[in-house]
């Protein structure tokens, strides 16, 4: 299946691998709503693309259910559907041992990562069954299937995020919609840059370099080559292909 243009919902669209995303479905022509929590950073690193599609920053909590019904009706109102989405908003949280974190920290990662995967699901999936069909991409991790000490909410919240694409994946295949997940290791974005200040805050290229140490192929996941994961789930991948989690990490899920 190779689709060249279709409106679509971006989440943490002005991130590394938000921004990358929307660059890449615009580029194809499609039309994309970019979510994020403010206008000024939407504005600063998000560009229309090449493509001749639409293009409409929508400062929102992707987390919270008045926005993500608010942002999902506006985008069936101005395109008359949708063709998917693509979840990217992301936090890593609080670094702290299980004995020792936040309950506070625990609520909020969990809100971020995986709430909003399930309210996503929840306004965008009926705008695709009454379209006929579409897809879902959601942004797991490599710790989506493996534990990281100091980071039990945000493993929580993509093991969450891995049982959500599941579950909707079983649900709707007979709906003409596929429901996927890419699952980076670390990626060199702000993200990648707070892990690694979090790992050494003494010498954060020591820390990066605990995160390239961990990549087989030694290095990090650039923010292009995951959201290239992620509009190829959502754009071209064969109609069979529904329900998996696509590592994109240098190979270190082989391991
Ligand atoms: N960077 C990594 O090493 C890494 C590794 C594995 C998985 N991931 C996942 O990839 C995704 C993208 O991460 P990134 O590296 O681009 O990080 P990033 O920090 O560059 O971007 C994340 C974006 O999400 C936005 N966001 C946060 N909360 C939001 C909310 N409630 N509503 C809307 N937007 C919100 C932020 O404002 C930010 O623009 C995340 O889901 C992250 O967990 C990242």
């Amino acid at each position: 299946m190779s689709q060249s243009a279709g409106s679509y919902i971006v989440t943490g669209a002005a991130g590394g691998v938000g921004a990358a995303a929307v660059r890449q479905i615009a580029d194809r022509g499609g039309n994309v709503m970019a979510v994020d929590l403010d206008h000024a950073t939407l504005a600063r690193a998000v560009d229309a693309g090449s493509g001749g599609g639409e293009l409409v920053l929508r400062p929102a909590d992707a987390s919270r259910e008045d926005d993500v019904r608010a942002y999902v009706a506006e985008a069936v109102d101005r395109w008359g559907g949708l063709a998917g989405v693509f979840n990217i908003a992301g936090i890593e949280g609080e670094f702290a041992m299980s004995g020792e974190a936040s309950t506070a920290n625990y609520d909020r990662v969990m809100s971020v990562n995986a709430r909003s995967v399930f309210l996503n699901l929840k306004y965008v999936i009926p705008v695709l069954v009454k379209g006929g069909g579409g897809a879902v991409v959601s942004t797991g991790s490599h710790l989506a299937w493996h534990g990281a000490a100091t980071l039990g909410a945000y493993c929580a919240s993509k093991h969450a995020v891995m049982g959500l694409t599941r579950a909707a994946a079983l649900e709707y295949a007979t709906s003409g919609i596929r429901v996927n997940c890419v699952c980076p290791s670390a990626v060199d974005t702000a993200m990648g840059a707070r892990v690694s200040a979090a790992i050494n805050p003494d010498d954060v290229s020591l820390g990066r370099q605990v995160l390239i140490d961990q990549a087989p192929n030694g290095r990090l996941a650039t923010p292009d080559e995951v959201a290239a994961a992620g509009v190829w789930l959502l754009l071209d991948a064969p109609s069979h292909i529904n329900g998996i989690l696509v590592p994109v990490d240098g190979g270190q899920a082989a391991a």
